[in-house]
């Protein structure tokens, strides 16, 4: 009977610690960071504060207008690691969140792989509103909106940032190739004059897709593992 309750006891923790289960049982939203929490600098949570409010005053702009809310950031500022998406899409826009859709969840599965999680980096894109129809931002969107994700990276100051596509690679890395010619290699880059690591990997939208892509972002995701344990 009691090795019956114990071995019931191990296949529970077994599958929640496999599972994200703070996504599951919580249906609140999870680990959002708040700017009076005393653990994030004050200089910090105020400039996040103010960039935050310099994006939100953002005029004649066609994605501010289309969108129903500004989706600025998600997990801990204090973070090693900066993720950089592309944009919005429709659950993100509806939350005011970043990946919070389909492709947040499959991003979530490949963070719990290498023990990371939206406690231990911070989540942003390129644009700060949903595109309309999800299409892909403009050069012109992307070239107004990268001096605030300049910014963001300079309050934030990461130590390695992953950049999720090809939108995301061509704004930081200014460049026009592509994922697959990029990925799986270390970029040393300097953003305001913070020097980073980078590297470039799949977008999860785009491993739903294309699930057999999915064995190179594990190679990606192995050498943000080896590069944090290195930079500890
Ligand atoms: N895709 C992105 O690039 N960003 C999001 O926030 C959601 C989906």
């Amino acid at each position: 009977m009691s090795k019956n309750i114990n071995n019931k006891l191990t296949r529970l923790i077994k599958y929640y610690s496999l599972i994200n289960h703070n996504l599951i049982l919580s249906n609140k939203t999870i680990n959002r960071y708040n700017l009076s929490q005393p653990n994030i600098q004050k200089d910090k949570a105020l400039n996040l504060q103010k960039l935050r409010e310099r994006i939100n005053e953002i005029k004649n702009c066609k994605l501010k207008e289309n969108a129903s809310n500004l989706v600025f950031s998600d997990g801990n500022p204090n973070s090693k690691v900066m993720i950089i998406g592309e944009g919005p899409g429709a659950n993100e826009d509806k939350e005011g969140f970043p990946f919070v859709g389909r492709a947040g969840q499959l991003l979530d599965k490949m963070l719990n792989a290498i023990s990371l999680n939206r406690d231990n980096v911070y989540i942003t894109n390129v644009v700060n509103y949903r595109p309309p129809e999800n299409r892909r931002p403009t050069e012109k969107e992307i070239e107004r909106y990268l001096p605030y994700l300049k910014k963001h990276i300079e309050i934030i100051k990461p130590k390695i940032i992953l950049l999720l596509g090809s939108t995301a690679m061509n704004a930081i890395l200014q460049n026009t190739e592509v994922i697959s010619k990029m990925r799986g290699k270390w970029y040393e880059i300097e953003i305001n004059n913070i020097k980073i690591f980078s590297i470039v990997s799949f977008h999860p939208a785009y491993l739903l897709r294309q699930p057999d892509q999915k064995k190179f972002s594990w190679i990606d995701l192995k050498m943000i593992r080896d590069k944090l344990k290195k930079i500890k």
